[in-house]
């Protein structure tokens, strides 16, 4: 293997710290930041993610918890429970999981969450506030993640060839909005791709920088990476595998072994951006908080 591993976890801790150190002055001063997440149905993949954001969120001196719902629960009624949160004080922070049931309309839902709690930042307020380079709002938990990996590995962005792919409103489209900006983390030169780009691989050769988030297991190999390429591997997939005792295993959207020797740099899945997503998460409700006082 060639690249070097950038190291996910270990940069999502150190987010962690300084987001604790945060929460105990917010606490010094009477306000404990309070995030609630809102699960509905069982979904086995969202409850392990809202697990892991609960326990995060605990660790890092923060209150409030996870209400979880049952699949049957109606669009009324979660609109509802939003409606209290979004008048509680204690609350600064909600997150409803996706996805939603599907007699659920998740746009209605997120449009419902007042965007000074939306800490996923995905209220079109949020999202249209990253487009004109405010930064009173809340940007998207997973390319925030991706930036602040970016920075604290030390990748120039600047100049930079950077080559999205995928275009999701969570991932793709904020990834883009993010490395255009003028600041530490953009100016960079940016081509989405997405399953209609024709010759993904004569993009992808071209980046310095390559994110994916297409959702595709393994999809980009070595033969599409340009040597010495920075390479962010967002997807999370389960793939069968029969030599495992579970039958599968997790992969990203990036063909590991075949990259690691092409790029400089790599990030692991699992243990590269993941962590960073909820660390992030932490960040902007210690951010909620911090805006109810100052
Ligand atoms: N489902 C998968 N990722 C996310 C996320 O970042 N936020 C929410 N609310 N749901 C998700």
């Amino acid at each position: 293997m060639r690249a070097e591993l950038i190291d996910g976890k270990a940069i999502a801790a150190s987010v962690r710290a300084d987001v604790a150190r945060d929460v105990a002055g917010l606490r010094e001063r009477g306000v404990v930041p309070g995030l609630t997440v809102v699960l509905v149905g069982d979904d086995m993949a969202s409850a392990t993610y809202v697990g892991a954001k609960e326990k995060a969120s605990r660790e890092a001196g923060m209150a409030g918890g996870t209400i979880r719902l049952p699949a049957d629960t109606t669009q009324d009624a979660l609109l509802s429970l939003i409606t209290q949160l979004n008048g509680d004080a204690a609350v600064h922070g909600i997150l409803v999981q996706m996805p939603l049931p599907k007699h659920i309309d998740p746009d209605t839902v997120i449009r419902h969450i007042r965007p000074d709690k939306d800490v996923d930042g995905f209220h079109p307020e949020n999202v249209g506030k990253l487009l004109i380079g405010h930064t009173d709002g809340f940007v998207s938990c997973t390319p925030a993640g991706v930036i602040e990996m970016l920075l604290r590995s030390g990748v120039e962005t600047r100049g930079a060839e950077v080559v999205v792919v995928g275009r999701s409103n969570i991932v793709g489209k904020p990834m883009a909005a993010l490395l255009v900006q003028a600041r530490a983390g953009g100016d960079a030169t940016v081509t989405i791709c997405h399953s209609r780009t024709k010759d993904l691989a004569s993009h992808t050769r071209r980046a310095d920088i390559l994110i994916v988030a297409a959702g595709r297991a393994e999809m980009i190999t070595g033969d599409m990476i340009k040597p010495g390429a920075v390479v962010i591997d967002v997807g999370m997939n389960s793939v069968p595998d029969a030599t495992r005792a579970k039958g599968s295993r997790l992969c990203g959207d990036v063909h590991f072994a075949s990259a690691a020797e092409v790029a400089s740099r790599i990030t692991p899945v699992p243990g590269g951006v993941g962590p960073m997503t909820i660390a992030m998460l932490l960040r902007n409700t210690v951010r909620a908080a911090e805006r109810t006082v100052s």
